[in-house]
């Protein structure tokens, strides 16, 4: 299949977070918008249709989820990730960050303890503290350049009340795509301690060739308590469109079910029906051309990087279209570090910082715009680093 991922699209004024949310997040709109974890590309053509002639009728009424949209999710499970999937332990749900604040408030009390990875996606912490729980982290250990899990803290952190485990899988911002061996391990801490796991795998599509996402579920062993969110809206670019489904058995589904029943949340809306189901039943080759589009991106921005910007090393995803940017070298702060990106390079990136511990000193690069852009991107901190003065590298 042929997409055209150089073309450029104008997203200002489309109420975008990422393009018009600009000034209020960087103080500027001067800045090329590479935060936001969502895409500059259009949605696969098969979404475009669905969506097409969903709006073609003109009645917008309540939406219940048909039978075509679970069996697209379960028949892209089974097909892209070896996981058979029953009808009955799905929820669909109006998002991931809901689902894990949900998640939160059904498995820990008020006071109890949640653990989180961090670095890792801020409402991994915000969906603990904004709910009153403990969080309890156990930072990623970091060794030339590679992140990777502390299985012994990890059992420490259980053995402190934890309740529950966030688990992000891939992980957002390190692109890590966890080992067999490590989830394994995870896994037994959990078992040991009755955790409940909670693995968001909204980014397991979005996998770079060589490595092989696991769903943690496909580990599980009888009485494991894992919940599983995914989503199309990484996978195929429709996070506007707000729809997601989480997996588990009984007992844990119906927990949360009883959360957002309390709240009385629907997710559903007519366009997010037809785009989810559009998109997991024919969104496969663009997926397949998305990627190839993506490894090509990462090569080359890791290859410039590397060869050219003393005091960046490129941290190289290997899921995700997120790559985290280890700026220590450079010698500044966070709060200059920040400003160098916005003032100097004219780059909105994410600041390390708001990923928590271990964050600092650290850029989050969104890879997922059209080569032009991030080559003209590049070329901004090149420029940018070569007026710093000469004997400002730390290394
Ligand atoms: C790990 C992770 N979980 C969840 C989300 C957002 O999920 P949703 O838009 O379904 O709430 C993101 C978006 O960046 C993410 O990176």
């Amino acid at each position: 299949m042929s997409a055209d991922f150089d073309r450029l699209i104008a997203r200002d004024g489309t109420a975008s977070v990422k393009h018009d949310g600009r000034a209020s997040y960087f103080g500027t709109t001067a800045v090329t918008p590479l935060w936001v974890a969502d895409m500059d590309f259009a949605a696969p053509p098969a979404v475009l249709e669905a969506l097409a002639a969903r709006a073609a009728h003109p009645v917008f009424g309540y939406s219940l989820y048909p039978d075509g949209a679970f069996d697209a999710l379960t028949g892209w499970l089974a097909a892209r990730h070896r996981w058979s999937v029953a009808r009955e332990s799905v929820l669909m749900c109006p998002g991931v960050v809901p689902t894990l604040y949900a998640a939160v408030q059904a498995f820990a009390a008020e006071g109890e303890g949640v653990i989180v990875q961090p670095p890792v996606y801020p409402p991994f912490f915000s969906a603990i503290r904004d709910t009153g729980r403990r969080v309890i982290e156990n930072p990623l250990l970091e060794c030339d350049g590679r992140w990777t899990l502390d299985l012994d803290h990890l059992e420490r952190c259980a053995a402190d009340g934890a309740k529950l485990l966030l688990l992000c899988s891939p992980h957002n911002p390190v692109g890590r795509v966890w080992s067999h061996d490590e989830l394994e391990g995870m896994l037994g801490v959990a078992r040991r301690h009755g955790l409940v796991v909670l693995a968001d795998e909204i980014h397991h599509d979005l996998i770079y060739p060589g490595h092989t996402h696991i769903p943690l579920a496909t580990l599980a062993q009888p009485g494991d308590r894992i919940v599983t969110t995914v989503a199309p809206s990484k996978t195929f670019n429709i996070p506007g469109l707000g729809l997601s489904a989480l997996i588990a058995d009984d007992a844990e589904r119906r927990a949360i079910e009883k959360v957002f029943g309390r709240l009385h949340v629907s997710a559903s809306n007519p366009f997010s029906v037809a785009a989810f189901e559009a998109a997991y039943r024919d969104g496969g080759p663009w997926l397949d051309a998305l990627m190839r589009y993506l490894d090509t991106t990462r090569d080359e921005v890791i290859d410039r990087i590397t060869r050219t910007m003393h005091g960046i090393h490129p941290v190289a995803p290997e899921g995700t279209y997120l790559m985290w940017l280890d700026c220590r070298g450079l010698g500044l702060d966070d709060s200059a570090l920040r400003d160098f990106f916005i003032r100097d390079a004219g780059l909105g990136l994410n600041p390390g910082i708001s990923f928590g511990t271990g964050g600092s000193g650290h850029m989050r690069l969104n890879l997922a715009s059209p080569r032009p852009v991030i080559r003209n991107a590049l070329d901004r901190l090149d420029t940018a680093l070569r007026a710093r003065p000469h004997d400002s590298l730390r290394q």
